[in-house]
């Protein structure tokens, strides 16, 4: 289910999202936000891009804007939407611990750990408009989470990191080591690879999902895998 963001709200949460709807319109001016609830999940709302949005051929300018600045969040990925789903109904994976969600983009994983009962939901994303979406869906779910564009100002001692979908990039493979140095426990959830490279991890479950919406070109990505690293020694 979706309703259009309200286009002339002045309470907290409306003029964050007509701050998203700009967001995302300077790269994608035909595009808009609505608010949609999540299958499976029907306690999570996000401000998503429109499913019928046009997609096809982009002019050249437009997507020129879009490979220079991605406008990931607008999307709930497979993997997100798996882990977060896997999050609510395990509510004991999660419950008065302090995590992190990096590479957050629309927030659903971080929301969803809030939902389930952390104690305490950090969110680092070094896309500011990712930023912006997770605090403005927080806002909208009614849930805390602190966010930062930069993880070394948040207190690295984390007793679960997850990163949902954010290894499409080879370059992010690094953070994996980073993420041991900072949390007692690591969950990958990953519709993009089959191996994380690290001989530490091991799958602990297999989902099937797809992104949301489901604008046509992610249908090859819908096997979901969680890997999970724990520390051995404290
Ligand atoms: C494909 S989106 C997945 C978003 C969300 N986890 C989900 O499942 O819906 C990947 C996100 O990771 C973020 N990201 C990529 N590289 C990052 C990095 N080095 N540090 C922090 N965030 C990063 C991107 O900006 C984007 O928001």
């Amino acid at each position: 289910m979706t309703s259009a963001i309200p286009s002339s709200s002045t309470s907290p949460v409306g003029i964050q999202m007509t701050d998203l709807q700009r967001r995302l319109q300077t790269t994608l001016p035909d595009a808009r936000l609505d608010i949609s609830q999540l299958p499976g999940l029907e306690d999570i709302s996000l401000a998503l891009i429109n499913a019928d949005y046009q997609t096809g051929p982009l002019p050249g300018e437009v997507m020129h804007a879009v490979i220079a600045n991605p406008a990931y969040w607008a999307f709930c990925w497979g993997s997100g939407l798996s882990l977060a789903r896997w999050l609510i109904a395990n509510p004991t994976q999660i419950a008065s611990q302090r995590v992190l969600d990096l590479g957050p983009g629309s927030g659903v994983v971080a929301i969803a750990a809030a939902i389930a009962g952390a104690a305490c939901v950090c969110a680092c994303d070094n896309d500011p408009d990712a930023i912006a979406a997770t605090e403005a869906n927080a806002a909208l779910n009614n849930v805390s989470i602190e966010c930062s564009a930069d993880l070394a100002t948040l207190r690295p001692d984390f007793d679960l990191l997850m990163m949902a979908d954010v290894l499409y990039d080879k370059a992010n493979f690094g953070l994996i080591q980073i993420a041991k140095t900072i949390s007692r426990r690591i969950i990958i959830a990953d519709s993009r690879v089959s191996d994380v490279e690290d001989s530490d991890f091991h799958i602990i479950h297999h989902d099937t999902s797809l992104t949301l919406p489901n604008l046509g070109e992610f249908d090859e990505f819908k096997d979901v895998r969680f890997f999970e690293w724990r520390k051995t020694v404290d």
